[in-house]
């Protein structure tokens, strides 16, 4: 198989600590099933996310200490403004404290209610903002993406034909604008292709709509559009980021994932666009020149979004990812295929075939996999969804089990252990049975809901 290669030398490290599964499951007896309600003292491989989490460089901590601490005018947001404008071309850079926020002052901006707000995938975030400013969410991902098992590189994409029936089903101007989602989440970190880019921008281009391209997860994207697609491999990384935000109108990302560990900002070509989303940045997140961030936090992201051009550092989750997939594979565990970015994705609704999706296969699987190994995962399934108008459950497409695999965290012998335990699990699947809520919050219910064993 592929070994993957560190190219970086660990620095600092972190103890952890591996407690007896005694302890383990006490404590997720006292999350009630929620691996979000976990602390982090009774976790050994801490696999929720990536978000805020991935290694950051001696380069990103030396910037820190340069940082310009002033509440108007800081150089230090002047460099990043800079770098945005190097990167991605675009003239515009208003800050937020995370990609949330970012989703916040964009759907109160242009969503109204009725709107429709078609996209490749929705992200839990995305969709409570337009759904909260009264919008409609349409998922046009093409219909591989929601193939469990697949070798097509691009899962990600956009149906182009689909997102033109839209249009003319409701007619442009009932389109708040375009939404895409670059390494697609919550269907796997699927990437989409720049090909799949350059048609929905002629479709955006033909009905005057916008296109907004949510580029939290663009690391692993890009890695994968340089490998995967045969019209890129001789561009650089440079090339393909440029070429990619050249498509688009406004470009938001979390920089939890993306350069930094906190943070995130939107980026704008367009001045009109720019003067109108302003006004909410200093009322919901705080003046323009810091946006809610802490300027130790702007020079991480400014040095991480240069870091992101290096293939050499936005290979490492792909390849490590990649490499956890294929040994599950070997052992016929169930995963989402092809490996995507993000992390390793274990597909619940074959993993545990047993529990019904009224009883969360994949919080079920999360729990049981924490309780055997002291792996937090996190639950992408139908306790991510939200329920309808009506209060009816809406059972996500897939139920998956996430095991992220933040940027240079974890040695590859950590994942062989992850792997090893894994594998058990599966021999001793019907050990697991379904989950039930005991505590529903109304809105974002994975966040903080319990459940128990049905
Ligand atoms: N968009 C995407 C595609 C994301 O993955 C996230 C966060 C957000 C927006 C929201 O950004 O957390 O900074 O407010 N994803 C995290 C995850 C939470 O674990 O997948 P945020």
């Amino acid at each position: 198989g592929n070994v993957p290669l560190e190219m970086h030398k660990v620095r600092i490290v972190q103890k952890l600590n591996l407690v007896p599964i005694e302890r383990r499951l006490e404590a997720i007896n006292e999350a009630g099933n929620n691996t979000f309600l976990l602390k982090n003292s009774d976790i050994f491989l801490d696999m929720l996310t990536d978000s805020g989490v991935n290694a950051m460089s001696d380069k990103q901590l030396a910037a820190m200490m340069e940082a310009d601490d002033s509440y108007a005018g800081s150089a230090t947001f002047t460099k990043l403004e800079n770098k945005i404008k190097e990167i991605f071309g675009m003239e515009y850079f208003l800050p937020a404290h995370q990609g949330r926020a970012c989703e916040n002052i964009i759907s109160q901006a242009y969503v109204k209610p009725g709107d429709i707000i078609p996209m490749n995938y929705h992200f839990t975030t995305t969709k409570a903002h337009i759904t909260l400013n009264g919008g409609l969410v349409e998922e046009i991902i093409i219909d591989e993406g929601l193939n469990p098992t697949s070798d097509y590189p691009f899962k990600g994409n956009m149906d182009v034909e689909k997102l033109k029936g839209l249009i003319s089903k409701h007619g442009a101007e009932k389109i708040a604008y375009v939404r895409l989602e670059t390494g697609t989440n919550l269907i796997g970190g699927q990437p989409h292709s720049l090909e799949n880019m350059q048609e929905i921008r002629k479709v955006c281009d033909e009905f005057g709509l916008m296109l907004v391209l949510d580029a939290s997860l663009l690391a692993d994207n890009l890695y994968f559009i340089k490998t995967r697609e045969e019209k890129c491999k001789d561009m650089s990384i440079r090339e393909i980021t440029r070429a990619m935000a050249d498509l688009s109108d406004i470009i938001y990302f979390s920089a939890r994932k993306l350069g930094c560990a906190r943070g995130g900002g939107i980026c704008i070509r367009d001045k009109d666009i720019y003067m109108k989303l302003r006004e909410l940045i200093t009322l919901y997140e705080g003046f323009l020149t810091y946006g809610g961030m802490s300027v130790r936090e702007i020079e991480a992201i400014t040095v991480g979004l240069d870091e992101t051009m290096d293939e050499n550092m936005i290979n490492q989750g792909p390849q490590f990812i990649a490499y956890m997939c294929e040994k599950l594979q070997e052992s016929g565990v169930p995963i989402i295929t092809p490996p995507g970015g993000l992390g390793c994705h274990l597909n619940a609704m074959e993993f545990v075939d047993h529990i019904p999706q009224s009883q969360y296969p994949a919080g079920a699987l999360a729990s049981a996999l924490y309780i055997v190994s002291g792996v937090r995962g996190m639950e992408r399934g139908t306790i991510s969804e939200q329920r309808d108008e009506n209060g009816n459950e809406h059972f996500a497409n897939m139920e998956l089990l996430r095991l992220a695999m933040p940027r240079r965290v974890f040695t590859l012998s950590q994942v062989n252990y992850a792997v090893d335990r894994i594998k058990w699990l599966y021999e001793n699947r019907k050990l697991i049975g379904g989950i039930t809520f005991v505590e529903e919050p109304k809105v974002l219910r994975f966040f903080f809901g319990k459940l128990t064993a049905v």
